[in-house]
């Protein structure tokens, strides 16, 4: 065995000890990282090239300090982002409602869909939808100027990567609760992954220490901004317009009355994540919209 599978045997033991969820990838994402190689190609790393730096990262990775912020990179969908301190760190469970909405927007007889994405983050909906759904407009609203700063850095390198997103990705420096108000009664889809975390919730370290807390943290039963975001849906959807908003596993009852047909919504739906748990619901907006209100 080669001098750097070693050492990431190794890391992998010290990473578990530490109550690492997934040490044996984590380790070699660190090496693949360190020696600037693909996962792949880590046993073609001559002895000789081994970088001793790579103890630096595990030691990082030991004290919980996430993944992506000792690389510099999250991966979502077909995306490349730029993570670090003051953004949080986008989830696979995120991928699966993006999808969803992605499928409902090339679904939809709309030439050029328009889209809020509430709570961006570091872009990554906004960015995957725009990539992903020709002619999309998307609009992306973060109340954080520090994770703006993240987004915007992922919107100008998108553009230059991938031009055909390029222009179609606008960031809002807005509290969602009144953001867009000029797009009342327009969005084709809302969707927002909002903070649902309940106060005083116990979070793994990775999250509670690195992940901001206005990503987190949302009142006492966790769904504060999900009630706000579904305030804000009624506003900003267009009739037949659609809204998707990610939630916490145990609140998926509570969240389906948050959008219940009894409250104006029709056709509310849970979803489940990957790991079959339920994670997003989405719902049609049937009200009256800007075109309704301004009939003669
Ligand atoms: C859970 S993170 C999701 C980020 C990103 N959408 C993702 O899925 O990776 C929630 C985001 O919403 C932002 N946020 C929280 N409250 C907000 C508000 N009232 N208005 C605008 N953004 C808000 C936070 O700063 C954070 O970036």
């Amino acid at each position: 065995m080669s001098l750097l599978l070693n050492e990431i045997a190794v890391a992998a033991a010290r990473l578990a000890e530490a109550g690492v969820d997934s040490p044996r990838a984590d380790a070699e994402q660190i090496a693949a990282h360190v020696h600037d190689v693909p996962r792949t190609e880590l046993h073609r790393v001559p002895d000789g090239a081994f970088d001793p730096r790579f103890w630096d990262e595990v030691a990082r990775r030991e004290a919980r300090e996430p993944l992506q912020h000792i690389t510099g990179h999250a991966y979502f969908r077909y995306l490349d982002l730029e993570v670090g301190p003051g953004v949080f760190v986008p989830r696979p469970e995120t991928e699966v409602m993006t999808g969803w909405a992605i499928e409902a927007l090339r679904e939809m007889d709309v030439t050029e869909p328009l889209v809020t994405d509430l709570g961006t983050g570091s872009g990554a909906i906004a960015l995957a939808i725009a990539q992903e759904v020709p002619r999309s407009r998307v609009h992306a609203v973060e109340i954080d100027p520090l994770a703006r700063q993240w987004a915007q850095r992922n919107i100008d390198r998108c553009a230059a990567a991938a031009p055909h997103t390029a222009g179609r990705v606008t960031l809002h420096g807005e509290d969602f609760s009144i953001a867009l108000a000029d797009l009342d009664g327009a969005a084709d889809l809302v969707i927002s992954n909002p903070p649902y975390i309940p106060w005083g919730a116990s979070v793994p370290p990775e999250v509670g220490e690195y992940d901001p807390a206005t990503a987190l943290w949302s009142g006492t039963d966790g769904l504060d901004a999900v009630r706000v975001v579904e305030q804000a849906a009624r506003r900003l959807l267009r009739p037949g317009g659609l809204v998707a908003v990610e939630h916490g596993a145990p609140q998926g009852a509570a969240v389906y009355w948050v959008f219940a047909e009894e409250r104006g919504w029709q056709d509310p739906r849970n979803h489940r994540d990957l790991a079959g748990r339920d994670r997003f619901v989405t719902a049609v907006w049937p009200g009256h919209g800007r075109w309704e209100d301004e009939r003669p």
